[in-house]
């Protein structure tokens, strides 16, 4: 990992700055490649990330890796996977806005540091997040929108595609979409 990563990490180990430090095992800043042109960004460890303190290691993201594996996108390669809230959530519930607002320094800081010319949200608190609070799932995933320089696209959460198998092939060509346009030479 880039120094500037490193320190980052090494400076978040004893953050408090919202209640989740009281009941997390484990930070999870994220993982990949320090240079990486596509950055995803998930919502909030669940159990196996906060017992491991890796992000997208329990079954959303053997999911995930499966979906990327299938369109060519290997996490070691060219990416780095990361969350809006780096400490686990008691029984996964949904990040509150403030924990949201006291974590997203972290993932600004990330942001600066990689650089990444594409973001992918995983799912709806990410897209809502980084995208547009309006953002809407059914309606609006796979669309590539460009903010402040950077390209965005939300694509369906893989807890979600557990949850409602239906939803795994339009995710897929979402995915698909992606590959293409990192290959076209948009970057
Ligand atoms: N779900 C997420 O949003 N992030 C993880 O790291 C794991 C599951
Ligand atoms: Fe700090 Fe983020 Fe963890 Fe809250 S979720 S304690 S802001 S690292």
């Amino acid at each position: 990992m880039k120094k500037d990563l490193a320190s980052l990490q090494e400076e978040m180990q004893q953050c408090q700055k919202c209640e989740l430090f009281k009941t997390r095992k484990n930070i999870v800043f994220g993982e990949g490649i320090s240079e990486a042109q596509v950055l995803f960004v998930g919502e909030a460890p669940g159990q196996t990330e906060d017992e491991l303190g890796l992000p997208f290691v329990g079954r959303s993201g053997q999911l995930l890796n499966k979906m990327l594996a299938a369109v060519g996108i290997y996490r070691t390669q060219n990416m780095f996977i990361t969350n809006i809230v780096k400490c686990r959530p008691p029984n996964n519930a949904d990040p509150t806005q403030e924990q949201q607002n006291a974590c997203l320094k972290y993932l600004e800081r990330q942001i600066e540091i990689i650089s990444p010319k594409v973001i992918v949200c995983v799912g709806r608190i990410a897209a809502s997040s980084l995208i547009d609070p309006r953002f809407k799932m059914t309606k609006d995933h796979g669309k590539i929108t460009k903010k402040c320089g950077k390209y965005l696209m939300g694509v369906f959460h893989p807890a979600a595609l557990l949850r409602s198998p239906q939803n795994k092939e339009v995710a897929f060509k979402d995915f698909l979409t992606l590959k293409n346009f990192i290959e076209e030479g948009l970057l």
